[in-house]
């Protein structure tokens, strides 16, 4: 267990920076790949924990994978094309993301595949996934279909499936349009509207997917066993990573940010939303297309007046990450906000929702909250001079990172632990901290 401390707030700054490679798309580029037939290209994949996760998982599952000069190639064997031995096991770490789509993939495998997880993955919810998929006909074969360590085994006998998703849940979905790829016949998902990265990548690659959008439901319609061709492609920056420079940015004193090549896509841009209604001015600058995906340059200044957000539950799915570093913001700001329906909150890395009324406490803002809603009475003259301790926060990466902004920003003398989480997804956090002019101790 790595701690980092911190005492002073962060100087002014005016620098461009990139992010890392978004988490969604990486994973999701890696595992159609591997479905894809023949050798997929893959740009500015990072080297996080989830992504490792992902391909030595893969690599397990008979596809091969290697680096030169920074690009990943990954050779695909075509739909259902994975090749291994009876009995594997597949870590999937800590990524909720990898271990529910995968299983997506696996409908059809003839054999059991073994799938464990970190202390947290372990702790989250698989029934979610289980009940669609045994619909498609794989069966699971564990204690407990709940949580992980589950066994999957595939049937050669699938049929297409008609499913609602209705959490809002982008993992959900995709599990199931992945499922549908090796599923004769036409599987129809009519699913709350969620990053939309899975529909958009299969489109780009011609694959014959239609989705009917409603105001808040879409309608996706899959028909498998359409093999499709390997790809290039380019991982644009994360927003989700991005979020916690922008919150540096808005709450540092006269200081100016580029975040460059950042994925802009309408369902990742919540935070955006949110934080504009709030008073903050982000704006998206040389915006375009790439691989099917918009991106742009994100330009953010200091705010000094913050207001208060009665915040719509509409942006609820769209800024699902970003939620503790929008809770920090809200206590800087003037008046009192309110954020609803965030039951799903709870049921990521760690319980973010109940883990933000301790950590804003802790810090001496004023909250109410409950089972999925949370009041935070904002403090423009919010200023720390105590020592904080943020430990024991199930090793949750955007609890140490939105820590780390806080302490940076807020004063007080700040002892943060499981340093190493940011690891999971956002690798270059600190390195970039270090680039806009911090010096750790
Ligand atoms: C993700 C979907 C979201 C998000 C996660 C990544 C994805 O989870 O929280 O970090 O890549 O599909 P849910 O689908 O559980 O909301």
């Amino acid at each position: 267990m790595v701690k980092i401390v911190i005492q002073k707030r962060i100087k002014d700054f005016n620098k461009v920076i990139n992010v890392d490679g978004d988490k969604s798309l990486s994973i999701r580029s890696l595992l159609i790949g591997s479905q894809a037939y023949g050798i997929s290209k893959i740009k500015n994949l990072p080297k996080s924990e989830d992504i490792l996760s992902t391909i030595n998982g893969l690599r397990k599952l008979g596809i091969n994978i290697f680096f030169k000069k920074k690009i990943c190639y990954l050779n695909g064997n075509g739909l259902n094309g994975f090749n291994y031995k009876k009995n594997i096991v597949i870590d999937a770490g800590n990524s909720g993301t990898f271990a529910r789509l995968l299983l997506g993939l696996l409908v059809k495998s003839p054999y059991t595949v073994k799938i464990i997880g970190d202390k947290s993955l372990s702790r989250r919810d698989f029934q979610r996934i289980v009940d669609p998929l045994e619909k498609f006909g794989a069966k699971f074969v564990s204690k407990s279909k709940k949580n992980l360590p589950l066994k999957i085994i595939g049937s050669e006998y699938l049929s297409p499936i008609n499913y609602f998703e209705k959490k809002g849940s982008a993992q959900c979905k995709s599990s199931v349009i992945l499922a549908a790829l090796n599923t004769p016949g036409k599987t129809i998902v009519t699913a709350k509207k969620s990053r939309n990265h899975t529909e958009l990548f299969l489109k780009n690659l011609n694959f014959p997917l239609k989705v009917i959008s409603k105001k808040k439901y879409d309608k996706i319609e899959v028909v498998g066993e359409n093999q499709f061709k390997s790809f290039d492609y380019t991982i644009p920056g994360d927003m989700s990573s991005s979020a916690f420079f922008i919150a540096l940015t808005l709450l540092s004193k006269n200081s100016k940010l580029k975040i460059k090549n950042v994925n802009v896509n309408a369902s990742r841009t919540g935070f955006i939303n949110i934080i504009n209604k709030m008073g903050a001015k982000v704006k998206f600058i040389n915006k375009r297309n790439i691989c099917g995906e918009p991106v742009a340059d994100i330009c953010v200044k200091s705010q000094k007046n913050l207001k208060s957000i009665n915040c719509p539950i509409k942006y609820n799915s769209n800024a699902i990450d970003e939620f503790l570093i929008i809770f920090l913001l809200a206590s800087k700001a003037y008046g009192v906000s309110n954020f609803k329906k965030l039951e799903e909150l709870n049921k990521k890395e760690s319980p973010r929702l109940k883990l933000a009324s301790l950590m804003l406490r802790k810090i001496g803002v004023t909250v109410k909250s409950n089972e999925d809603s949370i009041k935070i009475y904002g403090n423009p003259r919010l200023n720390i001079n105590k020592k904080i301790l943020i430990n024991r926060y199930y090793k949750d990466h955007r609890v140490f990172m939105t820590s780390v902004i806080a302490a940076l920003t807020l004063g007080g003398n700040w002892t943060i632990h499981d340093m190493e989480s940011h690891m999971s997804s956002f690798p270059s956090f600190l390195s970039i901290l270090r680039k806009i002019g911090y010096r750790f101790i």
